[in-house]
């Protein structure tokens, strides 16, 4: 079993990263710079927010961070949004979700210039990604390319099932790994809430991405020997055994797949890291698309 680890992966990416930020500077070119929005006090979103400010400080970018209360108006966001897609330093910004309820998401990602949007949810580019045209890829499927692609795991011709079907992560990883690409030209399979033989299918599939969001979901007796496990969720869970009063648990029970397993992403350390790098990844894009 070779553990997929995306903590040295990332960090491998944003020291390349930092190097190119470090010549752009040389060149008198100007400095990357990425805002965030993020709307309201939730727990996961304001460390979220904050590992990706540390992150740009980490190789080199500017950052601003656009912290605005819970009871913001639907106006008021948008007018936020406005003024950043105008502002010539921002090269990128992303809006942190999910968004209080009053808040129509889907207008809110639609109100985003598609040339500074670094998460790669406008329409505008997950059309373009899925014309395999130049676009931002979303972060959390893009670091997941990029681990599969560093650790040089097969998919040419491999069944590869997809748990979840979120604009964020199931779909357009469905997507990108049926692509003729590297990390793609897989037989995709997207399982969801809905799917009647979850486990027929897993016990056929090479590799499996679980990306629906329920703790521990996918077990040992749910997959074949020599997998490739990606476990993109994350939940915290109740634990008054840590100081944070709380652990933090992925969508696969790690003990029974890990035996398994050829490859496996744990949780943390695993898909998270790598996320934030791609972000780092597609605000340096969007600085150097702009010059
Ligand atoms: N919430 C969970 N994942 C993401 C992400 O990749 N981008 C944004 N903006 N919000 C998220």
């Amino acid at each position: 079993m070779i553990l997929l680890d995306g903590k040295k992966t990332s960090a491998d990416l944003k020291v390349e990263i930092a190097a190119s930020v470090k010549q752009l500077k040389e060149q008198g070119k100007k400095t990357p710079h990425l805002a965030a929005i993020l709307v309201g006090t939730d727990g996961a979103s304001m460390t979220y927010v904050n590992a990706k400010v540390k992150a740009c400080e980490l190789v080199g970018f500017n950052s601003t961070l656009i912290d605005l209360p819970e009871e913001t108006s639907e106006e008021t966001l948008l007018q936020a949004i406005e003024n950043l897609n105008t502002n010539n330093d921002i090269d990128g910004f992303i809006v942190q979700l999910p968004l209080p309820k009053h808040i129509d998401e889907q207008k809110v990602l639609m109100a985003i210039n598609p040339d500074k949007d670094v998460d790669g949810f406008h329409p505008t580019n997950v059309g373009r990604m899925t014309l395999e045209l130049p676009s931002f890829l979303p972060a959390t499927p893009f670091g997941i390319l990029e681990l599969l692609e560093r650790y040089n795991v097969e998919t040419s011709g491999k069944q590869v099932v997809v748990i979840g079907r979120s604009h964020i992560v199931g779909r357009p990883m469905s997507i990108l790994m049926s692509q003729k690409r590297k990390a793609g030209d897989a037989t995709v399979t997207v399982a969801h809430s809905r799917t009647k033989n979850l486990k027929e299918l897993t016990l056929q599939a090479d590799i499996i991405v679980a990306a629906l969001g329920i703790p521990e979901f996918l077990t040992g007796d749910m997959v074949k020997d020599g997998v490739t496990i990606i476990d993109v969720g994350i939940t915290r869970i109740d634990d008054s055994s840590k100081k944070s009063g709380y652990r933090l648990a992925g969508d696969v029970h790690f003990e029974s797949v890990a035996p398994k397993s050829a490859y496996i992403t744990p949780v943390p350390g695993g898909v998270g890291p790598m996320t934030i790098a791609m972000l780092m990844k597609n605000t340096l894009l969007a600085c150097e698309r702009k010059a």
